[in-house]
């Protein structure tokens, strides 16, 4: 649609779309999605594969870099991360101040900002200097999430343990004991599967920030803001606190049918791309299933599982699935973690997306500055105050 905008300007080539729904505002050789078919690639390698055999930090890797790590590479990479896994000291300190009763999502995006308060050159965004600034970030928001959760609760933080791997070493950090095996395993393949997915909300939000050539701090404080929301990140909160609202799985048809009724959005459902099964809900239910039998939470399986049910045959024709929220609450239920550590989980994982994205766009920048269809009134006469 062609349009006037702001200045007087006639664009022949603007087109107007509420959301920026099927705009393409940049390109990336990241992540792929195809919404209609449900796949989803980093780096043209299938999320299943990733999932089944990759770990974060090597996700990561092949992310910023653009192919997977040799075994020297990549096991520099994981030493690289492991020695920046304590706090800075600053930053512990002011976490220590924070109130106890904050929600972890703003503990952590005011942790992540405040990280830039102590770097000597925050705002250089070369190449090297980001990807340094990158690995502190990856390597400390885990530490920042298990060390506010002791806060609050009254107990000692446990310092890392740089023999373990990134997500083993959160849950030993949060719990104070080892995770088992399986349970570390778990967390790993969450991790890999919310990496990175095209130009998410919060990832655009990132590029916008640092399309402005600002610096990755204010990106991924910006980036942590958009993830909170209840339509993006947030909604796996959103998906636990409905599970604990439906008491039993025989009353899941009924609670549902009443929301769709209220024309209610079902939290974990739907997507803006995929109008096909998400494929890491995918590989999610299957490892929701796994935990909840050894954990004995199938009430919270069967539950989801009746969900699912109602909503194919409810609004399954409008293309509307459950999206990677939907089992990721069951899944980081069962793992232990409490249900305010769901999202600022998400924000871990995205940090490697998030982070390749702004290496990208540095690469290639151009400012973001779309124009909008003013619909205001023109040429009004100034009223004095006294007059209105
Ligand atoms: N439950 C019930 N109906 C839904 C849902 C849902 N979760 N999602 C979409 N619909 C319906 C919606 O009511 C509308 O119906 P109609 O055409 O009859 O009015 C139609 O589907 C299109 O919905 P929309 O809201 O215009 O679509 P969108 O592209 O703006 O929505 C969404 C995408 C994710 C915001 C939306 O599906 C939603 O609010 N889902 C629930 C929140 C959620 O799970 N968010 C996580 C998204 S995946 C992880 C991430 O990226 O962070």
């Amino acid at each position: 649609m062609t349009t006037a905008v702001a200045g007087g300007r006639k664009h022949e080539m603007a087109t107007y779309s509420k959301g920026l729904e099927g705009v393409i505002a940049t390109d990336t050789k990241l992540s792929f999605i195809d919404g209609e078919k449900g796949v989803l690639e980093y780096i043209g390698i299938p999320i299943g594969e990733l999932a089944s055999h990759s770990t974060f930090e090597e996700t990561v890797y092949l992310l910023w870099n653009g192919r997977l790590p040799k075994a020297n590479e990549l096991a520099e990479f994981n030493a690289t991360i492991r020695k920046q896994y304590d706090l800075p000291p600053q930053i512990e300190a002011m976490l220590k101040q924070l109130p106890k009763d904050a929600q972890p999502m703003h503990a952590i995006r005011t942790l992540v900002s405040a990280m830039g308060l102590i770097d000597q050159k925050p705002n250089a965004n070369d190449l090297p200097s980001i990807r340094e600034k990158a690995v502190k970030l990856l390597a400390t928001t885990p530490t920042m999430l298990a060390y506010f959760h002791r806060h609050r609760s009254g107990q000692p933080f446990v310092r890392p343990d740089a023999s373990l791997g990134l997500a083993e070493n959160f849950l030993y950090m949060l719990n104070g004991a080892k995770p088992t095996s399986t349970m570390a395993k778990a967390l790993d393949v969450c991790l890999v599967l919310h990496t990175d997915h095209g130009l998410n909300n919060s990832t655009f939000t990132a590029r916008v920030i640092i399309s402005t050539l600002s610096d990755i701090y204010s990106a991924i404080t910006g980036a942590i803001g958009s993830l909170r929301g209840p339509l993006h990140g947030g909604a796996n909160e959103g998906v636990m606190v409905m599970l604990n609202q439906i008491p039993t799985v025989a009353a899941a048809e009924a609670f549902v049918n009443d929301k769709l009724a209220k024309k209610d959005k079902i939290m974990g459902f739907g997507h803006r791309v995929y109008k096909a099964y998400d494929p890491r809900a995918t590989h999610l239910k299957v490892l929701a299933k796994q935990l909840a039998q050894d954990t004995g939470n199938m009430d919270l399986y069967d539950k989801s599982s009746a969900i699912e049910q109602v909503m194919a045959t409810a609004v399954a024709a409008k293309g509307i699935y459950p999206n990677v929220d939907f089992y990721s609450a069951t899944t980081y239920h069962c793992i232990g973690l409490p249900l305010d550590l769901f999202t600022p989980m998400f924000v871990v994982g995205r940090i490697g997306g998030w982070s390749a994205h702004i290496i990208e766009q540095l690469a290639d920048n151009r400012l973001f500055r779309p124009d909008v269809d003013y619909k205001g009134p023109h040429g009004v006469a100034y009223t004095p105050i006294d007059r209105r």
